[in-house]
């Protein structure tokens, strides 16, 4: 059965299709910018006209959707470019919106505080004195009126989809209800439900200009070594209100991706990271692994392992690949 391709294709148990898979976008301000991100080529900083450009070769080659990351103009503490009507991403929406391509797209947006924040932490930052020096606190409820708020100013702007992956206690109950309040009822919420504390996400920080400026993320996103409680997790977002769920990161947690899938009914996505896909362009950059065939086996093997639909930077070439 293994012996020509049409065989192997009528067994094949996993197919990719190029609507299961989601493309990230990182706006940013200006006009005609489109600036290479070094630790990961072939991914950029667009201005929204670029960005509008960016989505119509996306839907062009039939990708699913598209996930919005920004990077505002100005950052401060209480993280005002998230949630300001005219922030960076707001605006990409609207011209999104505009351009025919959002028709064919999922346009989600990434709900979270730390490409906003002075300090880029995902909440808010209380900070203490103590006679061994300043201490800090990554406050959990009062970063959720600001994610909730954030939210309801992405799907006014004209999100299809709202993403908290900031992973506060709480904070899809706080989305769903700021939503209904504001007569975005329709709107789903795509929770990170299963965020890992990962050193994977090491060029998005600098992609989305959003690394921590002291301490890390371990007291809110999760312990890599749990599986237990990334369940407990997904079922609190699900009881809150989520509609679906994402697994973050991918290749290192591909076992947690498959506990959730026999776990759940509901639709499950995975995150193909920042370092997953860098580690693998690097390679590629030496010529150690052949970029085509490493891509798709890094992709089958995510949606083996139970995911419907994939984040992933590699949407475009695995695009052209499958379909
Ligand atoms: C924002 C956010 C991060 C990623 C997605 N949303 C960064 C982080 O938590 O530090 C990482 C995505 C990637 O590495 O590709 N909280």
């Amino acid at each position: 059965m293994r012996r020509t391709e049409p065989l192997r294709a009528l067994v094949r148990e996993t197919r990719l299709e190029p609507g299961a898979l989601i493309l990230p976008l990182f706006v940013c301000p200006g006009e005609g910018v489109r600036k290479e991100i070094a630790s990961m080529p072939g991914v950029f900083n667009l201005s929204v006209d670029q960005a509008v450009k960016e989505a119509e070769a996306a839907a062009a080659l039939g990708i699913g959707g598209l996930l919005l990351f920004g990077l505002p103009e100005t950052k401060d503490e209480q993280a005002t470019g998230a949630w300001a009507d005219d922030g960076i991403v707001q605006r990409g929406l609207r011209a999104l919106k505009k351009s025919g391509a959002a028709k064919k797209l999922v346009v989600m947006a990434d709900v979270c505080l730390c490409e906003y924040t002075s300090h880029g932490h995902c909440g808010i930052v209380k900070r203490t004195q103590n006679p061994a020096g300043e201490e800090y606190e990554v406050e959990n409820d009062s970063s959720l009126r600001l994610l909730a708020k954030t939210a309801v100013s992405l799907a006014r702007a004209g999100a299809d989809v709202v993403a908290p992956s900031d992973m506060m206690d709480g904070r899809v109950a706080a989305i769903r209800d700021a939503l209904d309040e504001g007569g975005l009822e329709q709107t789903p919420i795509l929770s990170y439900a299963a965020k890992f504390a990962s050193a994977f996400y090491g060029p998005f920080r600098e992609a989305a200009d959003s690394a921590p400026q002291f301490g890390d993320r371990r007291s809110y996103q999760m312990d890599g070594a749990n599986v237990r409680e990334a369940m407990r997790e997904i079922d609190l977002d699900l009881a809150e209100g989520a509609d679906m769920i994402l697994m973050k990161p991918a290749m290192p947690y591909l076992d947690v991706i498959r506990a959730a899938r026999e776990r759940l009914d509901v639709p499950i996505g995975a995150y193909q990271v920042s370092g997953e896909y860098s580690m693998l362009q690097a390679a590629f950059a030496r010529g150690w692994l052949e970029p085509q065939r490493a891509m798709l086996e890094s992709l089958v093997a995510i949606r083996r392992a139970g995911a419907g639909f994939i984040v992933t930077y590699f949407a475009q070439e695995a695009a052209k690949v499958v379909s």
